[in-house]
């Protein structure tokens, strides 16, 4: 099979903004976790997608921090850009900043990693191109993936305790 172009992570970045609505908020008058994960979902999918042009399913969601609460009536603004590829599956990173529309400060509030895999039309997985590495920072981000990588494959391969004791129908 023909190799894949290698493409830049600059082709692949996306830029998101959305407003914080009361249907949107926690009890607590700020914006509702899961909905924020939506979000982040939505942003690394487009940048997966367009980096592979194909189909892509979320494999996991590492590494999801809240810095910090975001206000209803701010707005947020979501980056993601591939930061690693392997076969048939690219690491995607995601910032979340908020601006308080009154005074205009933004802050970091949300970061997290997403692992997607590219599947075809038939629903088999597929190579995905390679990136090409622009800068050492651009280097040194692909490493740290790689590490994940090999330390989530290792983790894998015993099943954790945390399973055992959740035993599904014994509650409610
Ligand atoms: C993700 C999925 C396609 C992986 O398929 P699989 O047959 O179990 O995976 P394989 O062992 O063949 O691995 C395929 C690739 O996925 C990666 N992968 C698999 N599980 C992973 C995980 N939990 N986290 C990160 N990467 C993962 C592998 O490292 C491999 O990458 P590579 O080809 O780049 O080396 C499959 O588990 C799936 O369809 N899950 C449901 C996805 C979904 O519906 N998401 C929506 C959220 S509900």
């Amino acid at each position: 099979m023909a190799e894949l172009a290698p493409k830049s992570p600059r082709e692949s970045e996306v830029v998101m903004t959305q407003m914080i609505l009361p249907s949107d908020a926690n009890p607590v008058n700020a914006a509702f976790g899961g909905k924020v994960m939506e979000w982040i979902d939505i942003c690394a999918a487009v940048a997966a997608q367009r980096h592979c042009r194909q189909v892509v399913v979320t494999a996991s969601m590492d590494d999801l921090h809240f810095h910090s609460a975001i206000k209803v009536g701010w707005t947020v603004t979501l980056h993601s850009r591939v930061i690693a590829t392997f076969r048939t599956s690219m690491e995607v990173g995601v910032t979340v900043t908020a601006e308080n529309f009154l005074t205009g400060e933004k802050h970091l509030t949300t970061s997290a990693l997403l692992t997607f895999v590219a599947l075809s039309a038939n629903g088999e997985k597929v190579p995905v191109p390679p990136l090409l590495l622009e800068t050492d920072e651009e280097r040194e981000a692909f490493q740290e993936a790689q590490q994940r990588r090999a330390e989530r494959i290792a983790r894998n391969k015993k099943s954790p305790s945390w399973l055992r004791v959740i035993k599904p129908g014994a509650a409610g």
